[in-house]
């Protein structure tokens, strides 16, 4: 098994040897001798007439006369080889990335990049156990220990287009949050923290939804609790449940409360800001450029209970992120996806349309487009199809919907959405893991250049897949179907911005067949399949190729040599 994993990256690495090139000069050359030969046909059939054909006739068996006899002094190893290498050759050529140029240095680049993967495989035993209890394949390690990952790490990697604002909020800032004046938490029937809310006198805010609590005083909480109980109560509201969910309905409610608490402190005015600011250094550091972020805009408050509009909480975010681009140069920027969540009865629904008409209208290069966020309860809700406002926006408006991400045990509606995502025009379509069951929506995205976004640690966590090896994602790589990879809520589940994610497509999903071309590709369609215009597009790739390029150079310089030969 070690053995064909470590062959199996020899032959991506290294360029084919001398006779594999002969072997698939010949093949080309014969086919097209073959299309010469056709077209000749054709030509001269159609003018001249029967006769010449039969003339021609004669040619084209003498001309195939050789290849055929050279053919058949092929022994049957050798014509074994060829045949097999021609399939080889073609899916490689079909992979996602596999028309990918590279530079020498980039070449160099691979193969160092490919040692290291090697080497780290076999170091942390990284396929051992990998049918363990979950979460497998991460269980016995820290990935960020491991050489591979500085290196994904350090690479800039693009744009990130899927990840949302709630999932960007570090656990340790969270826990200093809970710690200020004025604090007010809503406690339910279990003890357990269902909101948040920054306030001068008692706030009378009933609960809106399905969950059920109490104000009281944070400070209460903390005087009469040990601070590390504390704490661990409060995470294990912000975390994925390691032994599961009943059903989609149960992990949508905590998704639902996850982003409540979240919004209720970070929308307090003074907090907004920093939290953006320290968001976009978040996302920097990660080797990331360039941002499409989904968020419901939720409304800042202060102190004294006087909301502001969803215009000021876009102000906020276009003028930190202004800010921020003239520190770091590099920085492209941030666009928004606008997400607001979805109810049962979506009676919401002209007010969310009416919010992203007047987001565009003030932020036209802000504003990307609109989304509607189910926390994967699409077999629950009403279709989108059925959602006559959607129905009726005019191209004005570009939708990025979340499609195909549940397991709906309802057989009359597979898969809902994926395929009004489709007819409702969606530019990317979000987690859509069930899109390898749709082969007919599959070649129409294709056709429209609609790329998925794929989150492998979030399908991970979210316990739709267990095993990374059959993540859908794989099938769609090597179909060279457009895809981009996102990271959801990265700081549910304490990953970095987009390095993780990366990790586990890298090493996880793909495992044997991914190289730099690949990486590089997951890079450009960032931007490939971004809402940038032509212009914009050209600014960031821009950005990013700098970038990219320093890194290459700094990585051949820097990276051992000394295992590339075992
Ligand atoms: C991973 O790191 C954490 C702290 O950073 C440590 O407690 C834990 O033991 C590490 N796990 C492994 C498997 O090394
Ligand atoms: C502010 O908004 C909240 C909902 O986010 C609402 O419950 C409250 O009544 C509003 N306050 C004012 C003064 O309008
Ligand atoms: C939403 O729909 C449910 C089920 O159809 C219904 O019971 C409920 O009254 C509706 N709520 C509103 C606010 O329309
Ligand atoms: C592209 O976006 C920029 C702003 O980011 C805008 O100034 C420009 O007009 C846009 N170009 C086109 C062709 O829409
Ligand atoms: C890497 O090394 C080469 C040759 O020694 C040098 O020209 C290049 O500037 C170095 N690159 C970096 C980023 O240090």
């Amino acid at each position: 098994m070690e053995n064909v994993r470590s062959q199996d990256v020899q032959t991506t690495t290294t360029s084919p040897p001398a006779a594999m090139r002969v072997i698939h000069l010949d093949l080309n050359e014969e086919e097209s001798r073959r299309q010469m030969a056709a077209s000749k046909y054709g030509g001269i059939c159609f003018h001249v007439g029967i006769a010449a054909m039969l003339c021609l006739m004669l040619i084209v068996l003498i001309c195939s006369a050789p290849i055929g006899s050279k053919v058949s002094k092929l022994s049957a190893e050798e014509r074994y080889a060829r045949q097999r290498q021609m399939y080889v050759d073609k899916e490689r050529r079909l992979r996602m990335g596999g028309q990918m140029g590279l530079s020498p240095l980039e070449e160099e680049a691979n193969s160092r990049l490919m040692a290291v993967k090697q080497v780290d495989e076999e170091v942390h035993h990284l396929w051992q156990n990998y049918h363990s209890q979950p979460p497998p394949f991460l269980s016995h390690l820290n990935i960020s220990d491991t050489n591979l990952y500085a290196a994904l790490k350090s690479m800039p990697k693009g744009g990130l287009l899927h990840v949302h604002d709630s999932g960007m909020l570090r656990t340790d800032i969270l826990i200093d949050l809970t710690h200020r004046d004025n604090l007010w938490v809503c406690v339910n029937l279990d003890q357990g923290f269902e909101d948040f809310r920054f306030s001068r006198y008692f706030p009378h805010i009933p609960p809106a939804g399905d969950y059920q609590c109490n104000w009281m005083l944070m400070r209460n909480f903390i005087e009469f609790e040990p601070h590390t109980e504390f704490v661990d109560r409060l995470r294990e509201s912000l975390i994925v449940r390691p032994e599961g969910y009943e059903s989609s309905v149960e992990l949508a409610r905590h998704l639902r409360r996850h982003q409540r608490l979240i919004h209720g402190l970070i929308t307090f005015r003074p907090i907004w800001r920093d939290f953006i600011f320290t968001m976009l250094h978040d996302f920097y550091s990660d080797g990331v450029q360039y941002v499409e972020l989904r968020s419901s805009l939720p409304i800042m408050y202060d102190l004294d209970g006087k909301n502001s509009t969803i215009l000021e909480t876009a102000e906020a975010i276009v003028s930190v992120s202004n800010n921020f681009k003239d520190t770091y140069k590099d920085f492209y920027g941030v666009k928004l996806i606008y997400a607001p969540s979805r109810d049962f009865n979506d009676s919401r629904m002209d007010e969310y349309l009416a919010n992203a008409r007047l987001l565009k209208f003030h932020y036209p290069n802000f504003f990307a487009g609109f989304d509607l966020n189910t926390f994967g309860d699409e077999c629950n809700l009403p279709l989108l199809g059925k959602v006559t406002q959607l129905l009726r926006i005019n191209k004005d408006i570009d939708f990025y919907f979340h499609a195909g991400e549940s397991k709906c045990p309802d057989s009359s509606r597979p898969d809902a959405n994926l395929l009004d995502a489709l007819l409702l025009g969606s530019k990317r379509i979000g987690n859509s893991v069930n899109l390898p069951f749709h082969p007919e929506i599959m070649k129409a995205l294709q056709v429209l250049k609609v790329a998925v976004e794929i989150c492998p640690l979030s399908n991970h966590y979210l316990q739709y897949f267990n095993d990374f090896r059959q993540h859908p994602a794989a099938y769609l790589i090597a179909a060279g179907f457009p895809i981009v990879i996102g990271s959801d809520y990265p700081y549910f589940w304490n990953s970095a911005p987009l390095t993780d994610d990366f990790y586990v497509a890298f090493v996880g999903v793909v495992s044997g067949w991914g190289n730099l071309r690949l990486l590089k590709q997951f890079a450009l369609n960032s931007f490939l399949y971004s809402s940038l215009n032509e212009t914009e597009r050209n600014v960031a790739v821009t950005k990013w190729r700098c970038n990219w390029n320093r890194w290459v150079s700094n990585f051949v310089n820097n990276s051992g040599v000394t295992d590339t030969n075992k």
